[in-house]
């Protein structure tokens, strides 16, 4: 296995991400507990899974001593809503290059109030953004900037995952419980999710499952295989599960009726793309059995609240 590196200077402090029960009757009904770690507490800009993920790329940006960081994302885009706000804070400028055309949303706002130069890509020339050698012009129009995969992906996004394993392993006593089965979570590209397994595979090598947020198609299988074995990993222990319903980023009444019943239960807030959907998929298995009774599972909430704005109108529409 790889070594782990400390946490990274960039690392957010993870003593604001409580670790909270959850009462929600589809649980007590199965006798599964569920403890949800709110790293969308974490900060109101940089919130949830997403500065892990930047944390080792700023801290390679910085080594390197690049002015400004290039980032990919759609016009709702978590991930570039971080960076943006991540190189504002830290001093970088900051470069997104969107999917589609040129739209305003609330995210985009806010991406060009925290400095960041867009360039829309239309849709064709985003597609482009696998192919080898597609960061080198935006490198050559922007020198000395530091390219971030989409969705702050890759080892770097992975290993700043990690420490979350031994942090949650502290903060158990603080619910009463010596120890949990398992961890569940909404997966996009994978990254968080092989973060955990890398996390645990140095403790206890719980299981990691990855609600996966858009169709198994995507390919997010083949990338979390070929992370843990950059990262060493001999026996991990993680299992995908479709929780994408009728597509990614599409989402129906029956997401809008669960975010605002969960949200009446519990206080926690979800968004419609990610974490509802992660948490509705665990709704289904805890009911039909596949957790013995007196399981305790850690749901982590990997934030994404800033999308909702842009899906709120839809939300409301959808229950009415
Ligand atoms: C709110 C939210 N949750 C979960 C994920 C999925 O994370 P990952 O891409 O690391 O699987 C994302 C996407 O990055 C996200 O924005």
């Amino acid at each position: 296995m790889t070594s782990l590196p400390s946490s990274s200077a960039f690392s957010p402090d993870l003593a604001l991400a409580p670790l909270h029960v959850v009462d929600l009757p589809w649980l007590r009904a199965a006798a599964v507990q569920l403890a949800v770690l709110r790293l969308d507490l974490i900060d109101p800009a940089l919130s949830g899974n997403k500065w892990f993920k930047l944390a080792h790329h700023l801290e390679a940006a910085s080594a390197e001593r690049a002015s400004g960081l290039i980032s990919l994302g759609g016009p709702h885009s978590n991930h570039l809503h971080a960076l943006a706000a991540a190189a504002a804070r830290y001093g970088f400028s900051s470069v997104g290059l969107l999917r589609g055309h040129a739209q305003r949303t609330p995210t985009v706002d806010d991406l060009e109030s925290y400095g960041m130069q867009l360039h829309w890509l239309g849709y064709g020339g985003y597609r482009e953004r696998h192919q080898l050698g597609f960061f080198d012009t935006w490198r050559e129009r922007y020198p000395n900037h530091y390219c971030v995969p989409e969705g702050g992906s890759g080892l770097s996004g992975t290993l700043g995952c990690a420490p979350l394993v031994a942090h949650v392993q502290e903060k158990l006593a603080t619910l009463g419980w010596t120890d949990h089965d398992g961890w569940w979570l909404a997966a996009g590209t994978g990254t968080t999710l092989a973060g955990l397994v890398i996390g645990e595979a140095g403790q206890c090598a719980r299981r990691v499952y990855g609600a996966l947020a858009g169709p198994p198609s995507h390919g997010v299988s083949h990338e979390v295989e070929r992370l843990l074995i950059q990262a060493d990993i001999a026996h991990p222990n993680y299992q995908l599960i479709d929780a994408s319903r009728a597509g990614f980023g599409r989402f129906d009444a029956e997401v809008a009726a669960f975010i605002l019943e969960t949200e009446a239960a519990t206080d926690v807030p979800l968004d419609p793309v990610y974490t509802a959907k992660a948490m509705m998929a665990l709704r289904f298995h805890v009911a039909r059995g596949y957790f013995p009774r007196g399981a305790r599972l850690v749901f982590v909430h990997t934030g994404g609240l800033q999308g909702r704005r842009a899906a709120q109108a839809q939300l409301n529409e959808l229950l009415r």
